[in-house]
């Protein structure tokens, strides 16, 4: 068993975590506070190729393992959540899914685009009465022959406004149940196609979260994922990987919080001495560094699982649930760290603990995580994952 990340992976890190300091630290305490869409930031990542890192090349992608994404997620995170999560979205749920499912024109027409950074992504699948209850479509897609009619709502979309390119998951097929939903590659400037309101969040304040909604839009036939009836496991499949990404993004959540914690607690002096060599604050910090060291592994072990051919289902979602408790309790550790700093914006802490909230929320709640866990653990799936792993 390997722990050691290879130079490549290095690199990948360390470039991350220089453009997150660099490009994405100055501004996001204002673009936070007006909930400003970081558009020279992301155009900045998908110029470093940070927004469709592992897309072959051949479709303009980085041809990187899912171990670098996480890293470069986990340091860009450590900063700029707003601008994580647009590049998680892209990569896992827009990327991966269409290159994985899409056919060759799909791939071409779009994938290019959009592993690039020219195009962003943004996955439709939450509506006012379908979050958790994935299978529970109102939006639909009538076959009309050369091409599907949708209609319905979308709500807390990310990358609503700025992206040029939606994947909607509709139902055409009632009777059905979730084999008469599809995924459906829709342009956002069709006809019909209207942008409703913007969120204004607890956290990731700056990441444009919007409601969707689709009035008669004409959607070729051409632009279905896979055979028909595929939506559902479409989606299943992509938020299997998408859950790595978000995990990757609670870790540097965590991380982020507890660096920030080492270092004030080195500088700030209180009775005598600096308080990192007051017990009190020294356990908060060996406890943050073990809690995020073992979600780093699960992490990892996911990512691994993922490039290597394994079944990453539940991996994922231990990862995500994990992290994802770790980003929540040491941020609020961190702040308590900073003590009365800790609660006004300059140092960073308080705007991570808004961020590590929705972790536990979006691509499936920290009770989904559990339902797909404890599911697999009955059908036997849970330890021979590694085995399974192709190596
Ligand atoms: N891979 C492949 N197929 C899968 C699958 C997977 N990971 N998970 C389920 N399926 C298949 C099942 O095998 C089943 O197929 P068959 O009938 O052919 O056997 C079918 O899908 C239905 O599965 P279930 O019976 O398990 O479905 P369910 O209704 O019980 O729901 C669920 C399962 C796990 C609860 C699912 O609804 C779910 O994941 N819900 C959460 C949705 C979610 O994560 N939303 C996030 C929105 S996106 C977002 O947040 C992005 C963002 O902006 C950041």
């Amino acid at each position: 068993m390997e722990f050691q990340l290879t130079e490549e992976q290095l690199a990948v890190r360390d470039a991350a975590r220089n453009f997150a300091q660099r490009e994405c630290l100055p501004g996001v305490i204002e673009r936070d506070r007006d909930m400003k869409f970081a558009t020279e930031q992301i155009k900045m990542m998908g110029e470093l190729g940070f927004m469709g890192m592992m897309v072959s090349p051949e479709y303009g992608g980085g041809g990187m393992d899912s171990i670098s994404y996480a890293l470069a997620i986990e340091e860009i995170s450590k900063v700029d959540n707003s601008c994580s999560v647009c590049m998680s979205v892209n990569n896992s749920l827009i990327c991966w899914g269409l290159e994985t499912y899409g056919n060759e024109a799909q791939k071409i027409k779009y994938l290019t685009k959009i592993a690039t950074g020219e195009w962003i992504g943004a996955f439709c699948l939450s509506e006012p009465e379908a979050g958790s209850d994935a299978t529970s479509q109102r939006t639909t897609a009538i076959d009309m022959g050369d091409h599907y009619l949708l209609n319905g709502t979308k709500n807390w979309i990310t990358n609503g406004s700025s992206s040029s390119v939606h994947l909607v998951i509709a139902q055409t097929d009632s009777e059905k149940g979730h084999k008469g939903i599809n995924a459906l590659i829709v342009e956002a400037d069709s006809p019909g196609v209207e942008i409703g309101a913007k969120e204004d969040k607890l956290g990731i304040r700056s990441s444009d979260t919007h409601t969707i909604l689709y009035n008669d839009v004409k959607v070729p036939k051409e632009n279905r994922i896979g055979e028909d009836g595929f939506g559902f496991k479409f989606a299943m499949k992509v938020l299997s990987g998408g859950r790595i990404g978000i995990a990757a993004q609670a870790l540097g959540i965590a991380a982020g919080a507890y660096e920030l914690s080492v270092k004030y607690s080195k500088e700030r002096e209180a009775f005598g001495k600096p308080i990192s060599q007051h017990q009190a604050i020294a356990f908060k910090l060996a406890d943050m560094a073990t809690e995020i060291e073992a979600a780093r592994l699960l992490v990892h072990r996911a990512a691994w699982l993922k490039d290597n051919g394994g079944n990453y289902d539940s991996a994922s979602c231990m990862a995500k649930l994990f992290a994802s408790d770790a980003a929540m309790k040491h941020t609020v550790e961190a702040v308590q760290v900073h003590g009365g700093y800790g609660f006004v914006k300059e140092y960073h802490v308080e705007r991570l603990m808004r961020d590590a909230k929705i972790t536990q929320i979006y691509e499936g709640t920290s009770e989904i995580q559990k339902l797909v866990i404890s599911r697999n653990i009955m059908k036997g799936e849970i330890y021979p994952a590694l085995l399974k792993a192709k190596v």
